[in-house]
C-alpha cells in the first residue's frame, strides 16, 4: 500500500511487472514494521527493511518479518555496497525526515544496479498549506505553501521528537534530479470510493478535493 487513499502495488505496478519482482533484491527505505517488504517477499522479491528506529524494526519482527532481512540504519548513510539492488521503495519513510533528501537520493542511486527504480510516496506537498484535519477546517488554507520552516514537536525539556521537512514539488522534482535519477511519473492518487476510513488528516472529505499523496517513479540514470 502506497498511501491513505488506498493504492497497492497489486494495481499500480509502480516497480514494474508484478511478475519480473520474483527474485530481485529490494531495498525499504524507512520500513517502519515491514509490510511492504514482507508483500514483497510473498511475491518472490529478496527485501531488505531499513529504517532507524529500533522500536518500529522490534515491531516488524513481532509481526513476523522472518521472511525479510531487517537493518537499522540512517537512510543517508546506507550500510550496502555499490549496486547491492534491483529496486528500492518508500512509503511514507525517511525523505519527510530528513533536512537534505538529496543525501538520501544519492544513497538510494549508489545502491541501485544501473536502470534500477526508486518508488517513494510522500505527503503530497499542497497539504503543507492547510491545516492537518480531516473535517471541513482542513480545507482552508492556513499556512504558506512556499514556508520551507520544518514542523517541530519538542519535548518538556525542548528536545525535538518530531520532526517533518516541507518540499514543493518543484522541490522534490530537483532533488529526484540531483540525486541522479530520471523522472519517470509522479502519480497523485485520486479518493476511491469505496475507501471510507479516515486516518489522521487523510478523509474522503479531503481526498475528493484535493491531492494527498504524491508518488515519485523514478529510475537511476
Ligand atoms: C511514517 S513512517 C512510515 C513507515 C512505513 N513505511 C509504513 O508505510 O507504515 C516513517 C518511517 O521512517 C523512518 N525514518 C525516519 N527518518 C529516517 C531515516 N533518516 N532513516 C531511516 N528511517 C527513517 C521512521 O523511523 C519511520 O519508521
Amino acid at each position: 500500500m502506497w498511501c491513505p487513499e488506498g493504492l497497492d502495488e497489486i494495481e499500480a505496478e509502480l516497480l514494474g511487472p508484478m511478475e519480473d519482482l520474483k527474485d530481485k533484491d529490494v531495498l525499504e527505505i524507512g520500513a517502519g514494521a515491514a509490510q511492504c517488504s514482507r508483500w514483497l517477499a510473498a511475491q518472490g522479491a529478496r527485501p531488505v527493511a531499513l529504517d532507524l528506529s529500533h522500536r518500529q524494526l522490534q515491531h516488524a519482527l513481532r509481526i513476523g518479518a522472518d521472511t525479510v532481512r531487517l537493518v537499522e540504519a540512517d537512510a543517508t548513510a546506507l550500510p550496502f555496497a555499490d549496486g547491492s539492488f534491483d529496486l528500492a521503495c518508500s512509503a511514507y519513510g525517511a525523505l519527510p525526515f530528513v533536512a537534505e533528501p538529496v543525501t538520501v537520493l544519492r544513497e538510494v542511486r549508489r545502491v541501485l544496479r544501473p536502470g534500477g527504480r526508486f518508488v517513494f510516496s510522500v505527503t503530497h506537498p499542497v497539504r503543507w498549506a492547510f491545516p492537518d484535519e480531516p473535517g471541513p477546517e482542513g480545507l482552508s488554507v492556513a499556512s504558506s505553501y512556499f514556508d520551507r520552516t520544518p514542523y517541530v514537536e519538542q519535548d518538556d525539556d525542548g528536545n525535538a521528537v518530531y520532526v517533518e521537512h516541507h518540499r514543493t514539488v518543484g522541490d522534490r522534482v530537483r532533488d529526484v534530479v540531483a540525486g541522479g535519477f530520471r523522472l519517470v511519473d509522479l502519480v497523485e492518487p485520486e479518493w476511491p470510493a469505496w475507501n471510507t476510513q479516515e486516518w489522521g488528516g487523510w478523509s474522503p472529505l479531503r481526498g475528493n478535493l484535493i491531492p494527498g499523496t504524491a508518488i515519485f517513479v523514478c529510475e537511476r540514470s
